[in-house]
């Protein structure tokens, strides 16, 4: 690492979850002004050239399970172009800070002494849900809503801790466990006809809602073979989703 003293900035923004319509307005002055933007896979990428059309593009994407840059070598590229002088911009999926690391991104920008600033973007966790009309929240439904990542199975006390809380779950990155979590759930005393919804490539052109009950969740998974990225939602909420939606519950029998 160069050790000299810093005179660039880094910006840390969120992208929101694909649909150029989006990003905030802070997003697209921070671009504009970006000598270099460090982009990820589930940033809104296509219009980056028009964004940022003075910026070095780099593309640091990740796909699930294969790393394309180490997280150290995204944090060392985001350090030396600053420390150079230069406007970083570090432009990520979602809010930077909802399982986005933006966290660690952001102390090795501070152990350096450059000047950090975040930009939060519009998180999947809700607006994926949002794009099929389904409320985290609903009055006299569910007053709260816990977003996990399903990155790792849950332990016992997490799951036993979900079921008593009673709200809207909502899980991401959790394609690959989400048969470990339905059976973890009925196990801890949710019942069967729990509905929950799985909202595949939100915002984009092939985007695809899959709904069901809890008790059909390993068929359901068979049939269906959803991949990611895609954000779970298990709750009664899923209920007060479009109408839609209301007629496949219906075919589910819940
Ligand atoms: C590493 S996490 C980053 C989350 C991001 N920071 C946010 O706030 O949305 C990536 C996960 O977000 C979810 N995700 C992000 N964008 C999505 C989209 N457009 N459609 C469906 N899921 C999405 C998926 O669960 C994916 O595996």
């Amino acid at each position: 690492m160069p050790d000299a003293v810093p005179s660039g900035t880094v910006t840390l923004v969120g992208g929101g979850p694909g649909d150029p319509d989006l990003m905030t307005v802070g997003a697209l002055k921070a671009l504009a002004a970006a000598d270099v933007v460090l982009y990820d896979r589930l940033a809104p990428r296509e219009q980056l050239e028009e964004w940022a059309p003075r910026a070095l593009l780099i593309d640091v994407g990740k796909t699930p399970g294969h790393h394309a840059v180490p997280q150290e070598e995204i944090n060392r590229l985001v350090v030396e172009h600053a420390i150079t002088g230069r406007a970083v911009v570090r432009l990520k999926g979602g809010d930077p800070f909802v399982f986005g690391r933006g966290g660690e991104e952001l102390a090795a920008c501070r152990e350096h002494g450059i000047p950090t600033r975040v930009v939060p973007g519009v998180t999947s966790a809700i607006a994926v849900p949002a794009s099929v009309g389904l409320p985290v929240t609903h009055r006299e439904v569910s007053r709260a809503f816990t977003v996990i990542s399903g990155h790792v199975p849950l332990t016992a006390d997490e799951l036993d801790a979900l079921v008593k809380l009673g709200g809207t779950i909502v899980v991401l990155m959790g394609i690959g466990t989400l048969p470990q979590l339905g059976a973890g759930l009925l196990r801890h005393g949710m019942p069967g006809t729990m509905p929950f919804a799985i909202i595949e490539r939100g915002f984009h052109a092939d985007q695809r809602t899959t709904v069901a009950t809890l008790g059909e969740l390993v068929r359901v998974l068979g049939e269906v073979q959803p991949r990611s990225p895609a954000v779970v939602v298990i709750g009664e909420v899923v209920r007060q989703a479009s109408v839609d939606l209301h007629s496949l519950l219906a075919e589910a029998g819940a």
